[in-house]
């Protein structure tokens, strides 16, 4: 690596720990730090499809969710499958969904997803229903009503087919529009083959997806 490239990603480096620590600070939270499978207890049996706890960037979410196709989510339920210790819960409070859920498998995430929940302080705060559930993504009833899903690569293509079957299952049972935001998306393809699924947004760090059943 030339050293041009060295200086680039420890400025790179730098400008993540000081937004990451700023967003902490500033909300009353502790989200930062990455955390290993092993450091989070997940089952040795998992490991095989599970991705390990690293938080996305603040202004990576807010980009995502300014580019959805629909101005007004006060209808809509906010889902994050894989949703650690609950960084994105606290950028999508910052709208006002009509409620806020996060998944996640570790058990200690999910302890430290609540105390951050019951932490949290934000002047900015739209939605103040925001739920922690420790559960497998693969068992996650979904709720009923509009959904904005967000995935930020938490689990491999066996776990998400499945979560997708389930997306179907309840797609059927009654009308909705459903939006999936895949951050650094990997499985763009799998929710693509989703019956009446459209791409509406692709850039490097996402795609966004939109489904309209009646
Ligand atoms: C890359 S992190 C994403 C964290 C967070 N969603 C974000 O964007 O900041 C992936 C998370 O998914 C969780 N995870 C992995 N497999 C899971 C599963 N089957 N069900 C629920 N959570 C899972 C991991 O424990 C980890 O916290």
């Amino acid at each position: 690596m030339k050293a041009v490239d060295h200086v680039r990603r420890i400025v790179r480096l730098t400008g993540e720990f000081f937004e990451d620590r700023w967003f902490d600070l500033t909300r009353n939270v502790r989200t930062s730090g990455d955390t290993s499978l092993l450091a989070a207890g997940i089952a040795a049996e998992d490991f095989h499809d599970s991705e390990y706890y690293v938080p996305a960037r603040p202004r990576h979410i807010r980009q995502a969710l300014r580019e959805m196709p629909v101005q007004d989510v006060t209808g809509f339920s906010y889902v994050d499958l894989g949703s650690g210790k609950g960084r994105t819960l606290f950028v999508a409070a910052e709208l006002p969904f009509k409620q806020i859920i996060g998944v996640e498998l570790s058990c200690l995430l999910h302890q430290q997803a609540c105390a951050n929940i019951h932490s949290f302080r934000s002047s900015t705060q739209g939605c103040r229903h925001i739920t922690s559930l420790h559960q497998n993504a693969k068992d996650f009833t979904f709720p009923e009503g509009h959904i904005v899903l967000y995935l930020f690569n938490p689990f491999g293509s066996a776990t998400m087919q499945c979560v997708l079957n389930n997306l179907k299952a309840s797609l059927q049972r009654r009308p909705c529009h459903i939006i999936i935001i895949l951050l650094w998306p990997r499985c763009g393809d799998q929710v693509a083959a989703i019956e009446g699924m459209h791409l509406r947004c692709e850039t490097r760090q996402y795609q966004i997806f939109e489904v309209h059943t009646s």
